[in-house]
């Protein structure tokens, strides 16, 4: 696969879309390998990777995801509460089967910093690379991929016994796909498949404030906007995802 065509086609696989599907443990180090290739400040190499295959721990990550996910839909920010609500509902009505394989990564608290601006933290931006890389390298053996965050690290470096000084930076599930993901539509609100036009994120030569001042008034990200509004934007969203999956020749 090329690699802009796995840039590209590349998709999160959440849970509910998963197969049982055994991977084969030569396919799991090749995706680990592409994790090791990734760039770090100063080749520092900050990472550590945690195989999870064993069943009661892969159960006990998605138990605990759920959970997160649940208070989150409870108690988290607006407007991510309302939609993280509706994908909880979604799960508990399924059986989600989880993924066969676990990768938690971690990066070395100590190597966060290679001058004296740390930027908050290079050991976590090599980690995300390498993350990235993991993701893309998945794909490219037809392997769905999802960068879980919905954990308590502090737990999670309880259950596996991962040292303090270990930041846990995600845990990528790896899974063959079921089928094209199914999303909850009101997932679909937030952007979920679709991304912004480049037009609105490139600057020429300076930051063009005006331009993000336009966009932010119609993000619908951004928590402070109006209920009422935040609706209008969705439903607008619904309609260009829906519009663009028909144009794609899916469902709508
Ligand atoms: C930093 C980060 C955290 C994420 N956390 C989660 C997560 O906890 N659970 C999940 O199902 N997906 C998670 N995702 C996947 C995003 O939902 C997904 O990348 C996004 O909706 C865009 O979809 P795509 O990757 O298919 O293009 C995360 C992605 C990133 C980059």
């Amino acid at each position: 696969m090329q690699v802009l065509e796995a840039i590209r086609s590349r998709r999160a696989i959440h849970l509910g879309s998963y197969l049982d599907t055994p991977i084969a443990a030569e396919i799991v180090r090749e995706v680990l390998d592409a994790g090791r290739w990734a760039p770090s400040g100063a080749n520092n190499q900050p990472c550590h990777f945690v195989v999870v295959r064993e069943e009661a721990a892969r159960r006990w990550v998605i138990e605990h995801m759920l959970e997160v996910l649940r208070l989150s839909g409870q108690v988290g920010r607006p407007p991510y509460r309302e939609s993280l609500r509706t994908y909880a509902e979604y799960l508990a009505t399924q059986d989600p089967v989880p993924p066969p394989v676990m990768l938690i990564t971690l990066a070395e608290q100590d190597k966060r910093e290679t001058h004296v601006y740390n930027h908050g933290g290079l050991h976590i931006m090599a980690a995300c690379a390498a993350i990235q890389n993991m993701m893309l390298a998945a794909w490219s053996f037809g392997l769905g991929s999802t960068w879980l965050t919905f954990y308590d690290d502090v737990r999670v470096k309880a259950h596996f016994a991962i040292p303090t000084e270990l930041d846990v930076v995600g845990i990528v599930l790896l899974a063959y796909p079921r089928s094209v993901p199914r999303v909850p539509p009101s997932m679909y609100g937030f952007g979920f498949r679709v991304r912004r036009p480049l037009e609105e994120m490139v600057h020429e030569e300076r930051f063009d404030e005006a331009k993000f001042a336009a966009l932010r008034q119609r993000d619908p990200f951004l928590h402070w906007i109006p209920e009422e509004r935040r609706a209008r934007l969705v439903a607008e969203e619904n309609q260009r995802a829906a519009a663009q999956r028909r144009a794609a020749g899916g469902s709508p």
